[in-house]
């Protein structure tokens, strides 16, 4: 195995956050959750779990287990070659990476790529998806836009010889100096310090058209896609939607972080614009029909954090973002010095938001709101509160940091769109505080409020967001277990908060809501603000799923062993009638299947019950899942598959079955293509 998806993903094993909470709230051995003992004592079901706050109901149970009934068998776990799904259903490649999306677009070549044709073709590692219909504002199922995030490249996996063995490793691991000609050694140290030079095993290849299709492959595809009478779905190739947004596409910096001094560099000395974005990992809508799509694992296009002056503040503010100090492993600024952060020291700073764009208008400006503030974002998903005002929910996917929610200053007027334009701009960032008993707090990122002042490095409010990490350390926010999905269910409007795992945590380290050590399955969290109001700064939790094998003690199905396992949930979405639908990442290093989509109600009897409903393929990620507004159409992401292999040496050669794994955007339908996706028509 050559390059995992931890090695894509960010080094989350460093620990960037010492600062901030993170403390043992009570006796260890109450947050052990022991399931055979709860099951035993005969508790009712969820009640366990609930730490003491009261829980808003808005759905009856006896209605919602009525509505919630799934119209599936469950499918086993899988780890064959290709994707499973569950019984009277049909899952087939819909986009995959190279796919043409513009009239005229050359066809998909692996031998013959180019930075124009990636333009012109849908990019690499398929992530988040959004379903917006058309015309805009209407709740079409049958037409509409879909929206695509393309999180990282696969270079090893796009470029036949991108990687090579390295003759040096494993003969001179002590002394060999870094040879100054290409190819040229990811991740080695210049020779320059005496320390002792660790030799890669592999020495990347890489070329100026190399990195420029990379960039091309990563940012968002925009696709307008439509259903015949026929039930058959395809893309509107001529559409006039359709578009690419890539990793130089210029974007506009908008709020209170827009213009400051730590967002200029020599190419932008407004600080106000920048080119492209990169590593969309989640996304989510505004209820005014634009997009909303977060920058994650940033830190690893940068390199050579390590020679900034040890002490200079700008590297200090990195290091919490967690840069790379030596050479990237992609090579990106031996050709663009923008990635060099001692050449621009201020570029990263020009990463890690979450940036908002119109798909109804393939002009559009995609614009950085830094109102949102600055980390490895997740999606940002939203919610009207009864005032108007607008909730933005945001994961920050790193072990031990924070779950953040941004709220509107000004309500969201639905008659008039153009009013809501810069509504994103103003505001309010609250980071979690998860109490053991079951409450929590929404604290607040204001400049010059409680610590958030000069002496402790805010010159402004725009420096509190571009340092929200550093931020939310100070106000004493509960370290989470990767903050990932943080979605709300649109029939009860609770909110769930996806923790994919941290192996980090110790027992001494855990707390209620992240009660469990040495955590690798993952688990979800429920939200209930106070009054159901998404503008409110205080609510109550509960834990509502624990996941993982359940013949592991400390796993949680809504008490049940009769359930399908997963382990590692990442992004969630809810269908009409409230289920939650779970796609993993990470379940081979838990459970022997590949990962996939899980289904579970979120009320009622079957609460928390999860059953396996779609399966994906070696190597690969499910990410993604969206409906369309009727649950006729499910999309969902087969991301990464065959990483782990090369074009020289694949693990999966799915889905053409030749040449190279593809990334691919999969649609799964009922038997009947108009009938609702794994439920009772
Ligand atoms: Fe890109 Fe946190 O998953
Ligand atoms: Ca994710
Ligand atoms: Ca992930």
């Amino acid at each position: 195995m050559k390059r995992s998806e931890e090695f894509y993903e960010g080094d989350h094993d460093a620990v960037l956050s010492t600062a901030g909470r993170g403390e043992t709230m009570q006796d260890i051995l109450t947050r052990r959750w022991s399931r055979r003992g709860m099951m035993k004592s005969g508790l009712a079901t969820g009640m366990v779990l609930t730490l003491g706050a009261p829980v808003l109901k808005a759905v009856a149970q006896d209605d919602a287990s009525a509505a919630n009934a799934l119209g599936f068998e469950p499918i086993a776990l899988d780890e064959g070659e290709d994707m499973v799904v569950a019984a009277n259903h049909v899952a087939v490649p819909f986009l995959r990476w190279g796919d043409p999306i513009i009239a005229g677009a050359p066809e998909w070549d692996i031998a013959n790529q180019t930075a124009a044709a990636q333009e012109q073709q849908f990019g690499y590692n398929c992530d988040w998806i959004g379903f917006l219909p058309l015309p805009m504002g209407s709740d079409t199922s049958d037409h509409g836009l879909l929206v695509v995030n393309h999180e990282y490249t696969n270079p090893e996996l796009m470029f036949a010889g991108y990687l090579t063995a390295n003759p040096d490793f494993g003969v001179t691991p002590e002394a060999t100096p870094v040879a100054d000609a290409t190819p040229v050694a990811a991740g080695a140290t210049p020779v320059a310090t005496g320390d002792p030079v660790e030799i890669p095993e592999f020495l990347v290849n890489t070329s100026q058209e190399i990195v420029d299709t990379e960039l091309a492959a990563h940012g968002l595809s925009v696709v307008e896609v439509r259903r015949d009478e026929a039930g058959q779905w395809a893309i509107v190739l001529d559409s006039e939607y359709n578009r690419r947004i890539t990793g130089i596409t210029p974007m506009e910096v908008t709020g209170p972080a827009a213009g400051i001094d730590l967002l200029k560099t020599s190419e932008d000395e407004m600080g106000l614009t920048v080119l492209g974005t990169l590593n969309n990992c989640a996304g989510g809508y505004t209820p005014w029909g634009t997009v909303l799509t977060g920058e994650e694992n940033f830190q690893q296009y940068f390199a050579n954090l390590a020679q900034l002056p040890e002490g200079d503040p700008i590297r200090l503010a990195h290091e919490r973002y967690g840069l790379t100090e030596q050479a990237s492993d992609r090579l990106w600024e031996d050709f663009y010095p923008r990635f060099d952060v001692t050449q621009e020291p201020n570029e990263p700073f020009r990463f890690g938001w979450i940036v908002e764009f119109d798909p109804y208008d393939p002009n559009s400006t995609p614009k950085k709101r830094t109102a949102l503030g600055r980390n490895k974002h997740e999606g940002a998903t939203s919610a009207v509160a009864p005032g108007g005002q607008v909730a933005f929910y945001t994961g920050d996917d790193e072990r031990f940091d924070y779950a953040y929610k941004f709220v509107t200053a000004r309500a969201y007027n639905p008659d008039d769109r153009a009013a809501n334009v810069d509504l994103l701009d103003e505001g309010t960032l609250y980071v979690a505080i998860f109490n053991d008993d079951g409450s929590g707090e929404w604290i607040p990122l204001v400049y010059g409020e409680g610590p958030l002042t000069e002496e402790n490095g805010f010159a402004s409010q725009g420096e509190v967001l571009a340092l929200t990490r550093q931020a939310a350390d100070l106000l004493g926010a509960t370290k989470m277990d990767r903050p990932e999905d943080f979605e709300t269910n649109p029939v009860t409007g609770k909110v769930y908060l996806v923790c994919t795992n941290n192996s980090n945590r110790v027992l001494d380290e855990t707390d209620a809501a992240n009660p469990r050590a040495n955590n690798f399955a993952g688990h979800i969290i429920e939200i209930t603000e106070t009054d159901n109001d998404h503008a409110s700064t205080t609510f109550a939790w509960e834990i509502f799923i624990l996941a993982g094998d359940v013949a592991d003690s400390g796993t949680w199905y809504g008490g049940s062993d009769d359930v399908s396992p997963f382990a590692a949930p990442d992004n969630i979405t809810f269908d009409t009638v409230g289920n939650i639908w779970i796609s993993t990442d990470g379940m081979p290093n838990n459970l022997p299947g590949n990962d996939g989509l899980f289904v579970a109600a979120t009320e009622g009897e079957e609460r928390g019950m999860s059953r396996q409903f779609f399966s994906t393929v070696p190597g690969a990620e499910c990410s993604g899942p969206e409906f369309n507004p009727d649950n006729s159409a499910l999309w969902a992401s087969v991301q990464h598959p065959g990483e782990g292999g090369t074009v020289e040496e694949p693990v999966t050669l799915w889905p053409d079955g030749a040449v190279a794994p593809r990334p691919t955007v999969v649609l799964i339908t009922n038997d009947d293509p108009t009938a609702p996706v794994g439920r009772m028509a």
